[in-house]
């Protein structure tokens, strides 16, 4: 974020008290910070409760091993029993738990008795594939309901599930599968985005290619739902089609209870080097984590509203706030599978319309693209119906926040601003619809049950008006539990830079001001964020250095107007690297590798061929002056450079370049 945008932000100073009628009647009244504070596991051992337990926790919270927390020790439950099962049980099994709203405009609305009798037949399904508890069980999927069904299933029969982003490219699948042993991938044909199918499954046989699964035999089966029809290769050793197999099986499967501590999913996400992190999380604290949240947060009414929840599936806040949380707590939400656009700008707005929406979420890239678009759009429907509306996935900027306030909330509906990561799995820091006056720009404060603070380099609490690093303070239920197979790397990058404390390293700057409330201001390390996804600097530079005209790298988040970060990249080549492409072709060639190689969400936005990088005498390159030039500002301090003229010549060759 630019220093402008900064100090905006910290000079706002407008606020917006809870609607009357929402305090009134709110979910979560200001007595819970208070309750939570003064015992924090009884507050916890509360929120179990909104669970069912088939065995009952004998100890809320196990800090014997810290970093290495377990919560509701001895308890078991089951997963998919609380998101779906219970529901039917409880005789709501008619109310509609997703309405589907795929983008060539079909529709469909799932009753939780409906969703209940396709988990349990995709649960008999994948155990008939051999799927046993403790199996890994890979994601691979459109926005389309069979997604949050395979998700289910997975966590019914106690399998761990890693959900793989459908932008991902072939070789991030490999290495997610690869790296947690998958023995079932589920996928689809395709799904559609931008009017037209776009296909998946090539993607897998290519990822099972890479891996050389027909001699290393990883995954021994591919499931595949039939949604675009378009032709797909099929190898009858390892592919099933979804439609052959689920919709044969029974809908009766017993559910039965894991421990508290069962590994649910991993979910692979940037860090500060080159190999994504492997992030756990387990059973029960995951789940009484989200569904407290989601309830207070939202303050969601199962049986009277209808949530949106725009993210994707292959994103925690999909796996968070549209599958386990939500879910657990009963609600009616929709589904929709497609881009913003199709097939017009309104299509957002005309589901919200269509389905009465009144809970909504989504991230502030997309906001900003709205803003862009014009109010004329939304102007062209029906939002009445709309209560609250959420923010999530990177700091919203004051004017974006006035503006979804103002053209989409009417004005009436109070914005909560989520703060919260991969690791740790639910909301952290954020307004209380009926209790907090929110700032546009803030989060907030801690929720209650949440401990979080701003502090020094050497672990100070800072002073309200100062900056520093954010650290929770306390243990909560939904936190990661380790990096997948890596328990020096998890102990390193979240717990040992506040380890006297005892302290969560989130890895974001922060500011507290006058009254305490907290105000993000982006990652401290070399990771961006584009669009609210997380990517990794390094991970990116490792991408372009696979290139072969490639000899070195260097990658930068430049502040941009509608993804907040934009990846900006600096390249030498090869000398003397054989004939190929140059200037913009070799530009597009590179920008086109990275996708290749991660995903089109990498893709940088620009690329500039250089000479040299800027590199300090022991060789580190000094992002922060390519950042500056990136965001077209003054080259700041270079007399740490090991050759001061290696800025001018960059900063040269930028100008003629744009
Ligand atoms: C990073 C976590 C949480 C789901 C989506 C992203 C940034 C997230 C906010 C917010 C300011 C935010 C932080 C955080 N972030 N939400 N409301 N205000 N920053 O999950 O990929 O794990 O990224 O996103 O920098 O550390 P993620």
């Amino acid at each position: 974020m630019s220093d402008e945008t900064l100090s905006n932000l910290l000079t706002e100073n407008r606020t917006f008290a809870p609607p009357a009628d929402l305090a009134a009647d709110a979910n979560v009244k200001a007595d819970a910070y208070a309750a939570a504070a003064a015992d924090h596991e009884g507050f916890w051992a509360e929120q179990a409760g909104r669970l069912d337990w088939a065995e009952p926790f004998t100890q809320v919270l196990d800090d014997t091993a810290a970093p290495f927390y377990k919560w509701f020790v001895g308890g078991k439950l089951n997963v998919a029993h609380n998101c779906v099962d219970r529901h039917v049980a409880a005789g709501r099994g008619d109310q509609v738990a997703i309405h589907f709203v795929g983008e060539p405009g079909d529709t469909r609305s799932i009753t939780y008795s409906d969703l209940k009798d396709e988990v349990s037949r995709a649960a008999n399904a994948i155990e008939e594939l051999g799927i046993v508890a403790g199996d890994r069980v890979a994601i691979y999927m459109p926005m389309i309901p069979e997604a949050v069904v395979a998700m289910l299933a997975c966590a019914r029969v106690g399998a761990t599930h890693t959900v793989v982003f459908g932008g991902f490219s072939a070789d991030a699948l490999a290495s997610r599968i690869e790296d947690c042993n998958a023995k079932l991938v589920i996928t689809a044909d395709g799904g559609y985005r931008r009017g037209a199918p776009s296909a998946l499954k090539p993607a897998v046989d290519a990822a099972l290619e890479k891996i050389d699964n027909a001699t290393t035999a990883i995954v021994e089966n591919v499931l595949v739902v039939r949604r675009t029809g378009q032709d797909v290769a099929w190898n009858t050793d390892v592919d099933v089609w979804w439609h052959e197999v689920v919709d044969e099986s029974s809908t009766d499967h017993r559910a039965q209870a894991f421990d508290a501590e069962h590994p649910l999913f991993v979910m692979y996400s940037s860090g500060t080097t080159g190999k994504p992190k492997g992030i756990l999380h387990t059973t029960a604290g995951y789940l009484v984590g989200t569904a407290y949240t989601h309830h207070a947060v939202f303050d969601l009414k199962p049986e009277t509203d209808v949530y949106w929840c725009t993210a994707d599936v292959g994103w925690i806040t999909g796996h968070s706030y549209i599958v386990y949380g939500p879910l657990a707590n009963g609600v009616t939400q929709v589904l929709y599978e497609g881009t913003p656009d199709t097939p017009h700008k309104g299509r957002w707005w005309e589901i919200i319309q269509d389905y009465k929406v009144t809970l909504f979420y989504t991230a502030p890239t997309a906001i900003r693209t709205f803003m862009k678009w014009g109010r004329s759009i939304p102007d062209e429907y029906d939002l009445s119906s709309l209560r609250l509306l959420g923010s999530v996935g990177e700091p919203i900027n004051p004017e974006a926040y006035m503006w979804y306030r103002e053209v989409i909330g009417g004005d009436r509906c109070p914005i909560v601003d989520t703060w919260w990561q991969t690791e740790t799995g639910m909301m952290m820091i954020s307004p209380l619809p009926g209790v907090t006056a929110g700032k546009p720009g803030s989060a907030m404060t801690a929720l209650p049950g949440v401990g979080a603070d701003v502090v020094s380099e050497d672990g100070v609490p800072v002073p309200n008006g100062s900056g520093g690093y954010l650290v929770l303070t306390k243990p909560w239920p939904s936190m990661l539990r380790t990096l997948l197979g890596d328990d020096e790397r998890f102990v390193d990058t979240y717990w040992s830079k506040y380890k006297e404390q005892g302290w969560y390293f989130a890895g974001d700057g922060a500011k507290k001001d006058d009254d305490g409330a907290i105000w993000l201001l982006g990652r401290v390390d070399d990771v961006m964020n584009v669009s609210g996804h997380r990517l990794s600097t390094t991970e990116i530079e490792s991408a372009l250095v696979s290139h072969p005209r490639v000899a070195e790298a260097a990658v930068v988040g430049a502040a941009d107007e509608t993804t907040g970060q934009a990846v900006v990249a600096y390249v030498i080549l090869r000398e003397g690297a054989s004939a190929g492409a140059t200037g913009e072709e070799l530009v597009q060639e590179l920008r086109n590798h990275v996708a290749k190689e991660i995903g089109a969400i990498a893709k940088p936005r620009s690329i500039m061929l250089v000479p040299e990088l800027p590199k300090t005498r022991s060789g580190k390159i000094m992002r922060r002056l390519l950042k500056d030039v990136a965001e077209n500002r003054t080259v700041g301090d270079t007399t740490t450079l090991a050759d001061a003229g290696v800025m001018a010549l960059i900063a040269e060759g930028q100008k003629t370049s744009t």
